[in-house]
């Protein structure tokens, strides 16, 4: 009712499942689907009108929707504004929503290094620079010069790339809504970056479960340490609850059958951090991000949506 004169850009309860690698999970009370600034400022508006939160879904790769589904409002920012890219040189200022592997390819094939790091992982450029993305071969921080955002109280913000104050998995850009982002590449031998980016997908493909039905690595590394090799080591490949599954291939994914509850799921967190808490003391925190209501057994406490404050 409250969100009907807004349709079709907003819809109320839509199943989250089919928009997130896993595949799983419950609805949204509102998804907003949003392609220009104006837009998004009317979304945003009328979400702190209504005094729901705000949660922002990019590629869905790195976020495990609980079963009770999200009471608010997930905005996704599709097309139009937020796809476009503008390359000038070793610079391309690219739109939140656009998609990290497409920009990293288009690099690569410019001759232009920097994002290489990115191969074999999914997001879009937003999501990806929200959580500083990355590997054991670099991190997506490295090439960002600028953000532009917008909070949720409508106030607008840019970032250098001291601002963002990043850091492993983590930046001061969460709580904000990242609109767009400038990278800044070096101009190199193309035949040479190419050759980087194959050699970094090789080893992903060699090393990880690629594609949907999980949502890449579940937990950051403790420092110092893999938290997949602990796990690995803690002999907990393969332990399952219902459809969730450790996986064979690399003990930080949790791969899924079409079964699988976001329940499953976070019963399989709970039991590995145990693990791996009594068998070395270590406290694994998850990386990816649980919206919604995670249940009990859990010990963390899941994202909350953007408040307007
Ligand atoms: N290892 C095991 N068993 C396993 C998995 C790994 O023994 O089941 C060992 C490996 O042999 C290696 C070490 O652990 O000696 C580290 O493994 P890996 O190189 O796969 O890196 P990682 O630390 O597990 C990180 C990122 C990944 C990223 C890779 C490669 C985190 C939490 N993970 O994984 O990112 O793809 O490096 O760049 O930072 C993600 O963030 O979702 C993600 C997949």
């Amino acid at each position: 009712m409250m969100w009907m004169d807004l349709a079709p850009m907003c819809a109320e309860h839509v199943p989250l499942g089919p928009l997130t690698w896993f595949g799983l999970g419950g609805t949204a009370r509102v998804l907003a689907t949003v392609s220009t600034q104006a837009q998004l400022r009317t979304v945003l508006a009328r979400a702190c009108e209504v005094d729901l939160p705000v949660y922002v879904l990019g590629a869905g790769a790195n976020v495990l929707v609980g079963d009770g589904g999200v009471d608010g409002v997930v905005v996704r920012l599709k097309g139009g504004d937020f796809e476009q890219t503008q390359w000038d040189g070793p610079r391309v200022v690219a739109g939140a929503g656009v998609d990290i592997a497409s920009l990293t390819l288009a690099a690569v094939r410019r001759g232009l290094a920097g994002l290489e790091c990115m191969a074999g992982i999914p997001g879009t450029a937003g999501g990806t620079v929200c959580m500083n993305a990355g590997g054991r071969f670099g991190e997506i921080k490295e090439a960002v010069r600028r953000v532009w955002t917008v909070h949720r109280s409508g106030c607008c913000r840019e970032w250098n790339q001291e601002e963002a104050e990043f850091e492993y998995r983590r930046s001061a850009l969460t709580g904000h809504i990242i609109e767009r982002v400038a990278f800044e590449l070096v101009p190199d031998d193309p035949g040479r970056v190419m050759q980087r980016y194959r050699e970094i997908w090789e080893y992903k493909k060699q090393s990880q479960p690629l594609g949907r039905g999980s949502a890449g690595c579940v937990f950051k590394n403790p420092p110092g340490e893999s938290a997949g090799a602990l796990i690995d080591r803690a002999g907990l490949k393969g332990t399952a609850v219902g459809g969730a599954t450790v996986s064979e291939a690399h003990a930080n994914f949790i791969v899924v059958r079409s079964s699988a509850t976001a329940s499953d799921i976070i019963e399989l967190i709970a039991t590995v951090q145990q693990r791996v808490e009594e068998e070395f003391g270590v406290t694994l925190e998850p990386e990816v991000q649980i919206w919604g209501d995670c249940g009990q057994a859990a010990r963390w406490q899941s994202r909350e949506g953007l408040a307007c404050t």
